[in-house]
Formats: C-alpha cells, sequence, structure tokens
C-alpha cells in the first residue's frame, strides 16, 4: 500500500512523495532541486563523467539502470563532497546547497516510473491498454491477458519513464532475445506461427501465437524463418491521441508489485 500524504500543501510538496528506489528503500528527491542539480552537474562533473548522467571517458555513468555501490542520499552525498578514495573521483569544492541539488539529480536520474508523479488517468489508460490499444492481447497484467509479450505488471518498478514511452514508440533494431518471432514448417506440413523461447542444436521450443509451447527436434522442422521485427508495435505516438497516450503511460507506470 503506498502511504498518502497526511499534508500536501504545495504542489512541490505533492511532488516530491517518498519515491522509492528498487532496493526498497525509500529515497526523497524535490524535483525542482533535481532540474537545478542537472544544470550543476553539466557544468561541473562532466569533465569525467557523460552529459546528463551518462558514461564518460574516465568516470562511469550515474543514471544508468543498474546496481548502484552509493544509493542513498548519505552515500551520494558523501562521494561528491570528500571524493572516493583510491579513485579518480575528487572531493567537490561546491556549496553544501549545490551538492544537495546534485544529489537530487542522481535520484531523478535512477528513478523508475513509478517513483514519479507521471501525469494522466490511469483509470483510462488502463481502458486504452485492454480495449483500443489491445495491449492485452499479448501483454498480462495481474493475471489477466495475453503470453506472447513480457508480464507487464511490475514494469513500473522496473523501468525508467523514457524506456516506458521508447517501447511504444521505438522500434527495437532486432527482436530481443526470448521474442525472435518465426514461421515453422514441420516434416509433416503442419505450420505454427510464434516466437522462438529457446533454441539449441538439437531442438527448438516455439510459443505458438495459439499460446501453446511447441517442443520440436531439429528433424521434425523442414523450415524455418525468422522475422527481422519484434510483435511489439511501436507506433502507439500514431495510433492513439496525445491523451490517450499519456493516460497509458500514467496507467503502466503504476503497474508496481510493491505499491500494492
Ligand atoms: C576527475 C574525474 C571526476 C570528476 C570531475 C567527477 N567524478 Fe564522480 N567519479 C569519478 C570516478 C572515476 C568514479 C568511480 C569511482 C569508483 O570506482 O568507485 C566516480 C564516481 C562517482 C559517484 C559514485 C557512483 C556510485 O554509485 O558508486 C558519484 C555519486 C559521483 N561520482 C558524482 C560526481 C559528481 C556529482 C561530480 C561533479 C560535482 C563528479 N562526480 C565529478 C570521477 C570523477
Ligand atoms: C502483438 C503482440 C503485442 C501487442 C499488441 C503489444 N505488445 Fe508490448 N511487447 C510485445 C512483445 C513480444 C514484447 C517483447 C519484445 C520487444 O520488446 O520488442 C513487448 C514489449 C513491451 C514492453 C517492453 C517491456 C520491457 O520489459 O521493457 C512494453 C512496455 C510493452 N510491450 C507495452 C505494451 C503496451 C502498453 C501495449 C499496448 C499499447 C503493447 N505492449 C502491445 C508484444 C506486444
Amino acid at each position: 500500500m503506498r502511504k498518502a500524504p497526511i499534508l500536501c500543501v504545495l504542489a512541490i510538496t505533492c511532488l516530491a512523495q517518498q519515491p522509492r528506489q528498487r532496493g526498497g528503500r525509500r529515497v526523497r528527491f524535490d524535483p525542482v532541486e533535481a532540474a537545478a542539480g542537472h544544470e550543476i552537474y553539466n557544468r561541473s562533473c562532466t569533465m569525467c563523467h557523460g552529459l546528463d548522467g551518462a558514461p564518460g571517458d574516465r568516470a562511469p555513468a550515474l543514471g544508468a539502470q543498474r546496481r548502484y555501490l552509493r544509493a542513498t542520499t548519505e552515500d551520494i552525498q558523501d562521494a561528491i563532497k570528500n571524493g572516493i578514495k583510491g579513485t579518480n573521483m575528487p572531493a567537490s569544492p561546491l556549496p553544501e546547497a549545490d551538492i544537495k541539488k546534485l544529489v537530487a539529480y542522481i535520484h531523478s536520474l535512477r528513478a523508475t516510473a513509478v517513483d514519479l508523479d507521471v501525469p494522466g488517468n490511469p483509470a483510462k489508460g488502463e481502458q486504452v491498454f485492454q480495449a483500443k490499444a489491445n495491449c492485452a492481447k499479448c501483454h498480462m497484467v495481474n493475471g489477466r491477458g495475453g503470453i506472447l509479450g513480457p508480464d507487464l505488471s511490475n514494469i513500473g518498478a522496473e523501468r525508467s519513464l523514457a524506456a516506458l514511452r521508447e517501447a511504444l514508440t521505438i522500434p527495437k533494431p532486432i527482436p530481443p532475445r526470448g521474442y525472435q518471432p518465426a514461421k515453422v514448417t514441420t516434416t509433416n506440413n503442419q505450420t505454427i506461427e510464434g516466437i522462438v523461447k529457446n533454441q539449441h542444436n538439437t531442438s527448438f521450443q516455439i510459443l505458438g501465437a495459439d499460446e501453446k509451447l511447441h517442443l520440436l527436434t531439429a528433424d521434425q522442422i523442414k523450415e524455418i524463418t525468422f522475422h527481422p521485427k519484434s510483435l511489439m508495435p511501436a507506433d502507439f505516438d500514431k495510433v492513439l491521441n496525445p491523451t490517450e497516450f499519456q493516460d497509458l503511460l500514467a496507467y503502466l507506470s503504476r503497474q508496481a508489485r510493491s505499491r500494492r
């Protein structure tokens, strides 16, 4: 259960409610401070780290979706203020207030979608998901839906908002592992359209459009054609109107198991 803030006097206070990192620890950051920290960062830290938290020539990414050694406000603050002994990470001479903004910025970089108060109407987004965009044909949420695509019940806690937007609008250059679409013709002239789940020298597992897992040995396969494109449509910014698209993002961003 997500606790509602008792007092929400200013919009800013509401936006800053207790985002939590994947590890389950609560992390607070104020989006306005984070935006100020973004500017300080691009000015002061990109000699080594990359622009916008990307990896740099001489220092690691601060915002890639991975596990970090330093995840708490205290630990990040300490790294910036005092440097990291035995590495090239220097102690920063910036004033305390700027360091606080940098920490907020780093938290914001690492936030997954559920950590942000993504605008839009999640209930309407669910209707888009179930009906108009037909996402449920391929995706399960809370035990309901299809299995050709990944289960999205926890997607808001797994991906950043930018990654969700990207999944819906930018086709992947090649289908990811476990989602390679293929058409198989067997030696007894049966055809199976689906995705390749596992492939070994002598056997294939194909999840058919019928949602059944077909196990085939090499000698049962007459022909196999791999399709170059993922089954995931990536034109939802065109198929949906801007309001529907935003509502869908609001819905997806709230799919997080630990928050229910
Ligand atoms: C001279 C190069 C250099 C500069 C300038 C620099 N860093 Fe670093 N930083 C590093 C290196 C190298 C590491 C990796 C240290 C390690 O191996 O643990 C690092 C690590 C960090 C970490 C720890 C990452 C983690 O999760 O473990 C933080 C936070 C960080 N830097 C923030 C900053 C900020 C904010 C600034 C600007 C005020 C800054 N750095 C400027 C080189 C630099
Ligand atoms: C015809 C089947 C199909 C439909 C319809 C479909 N998807 Fe997908 N989706 C997939 C497959 C397969 C993947 C995994 C391969 C990939 O990422 O390209 C995927 C991947 C995704 C991902 C990335 C998951 C991750 O772990 O990063 C998201 C998010 C997503 N779909 C959301 C949606 C939403 C929202 C809709 C409806 C607006 C939708 N999908 C409609 C099949 C589908």
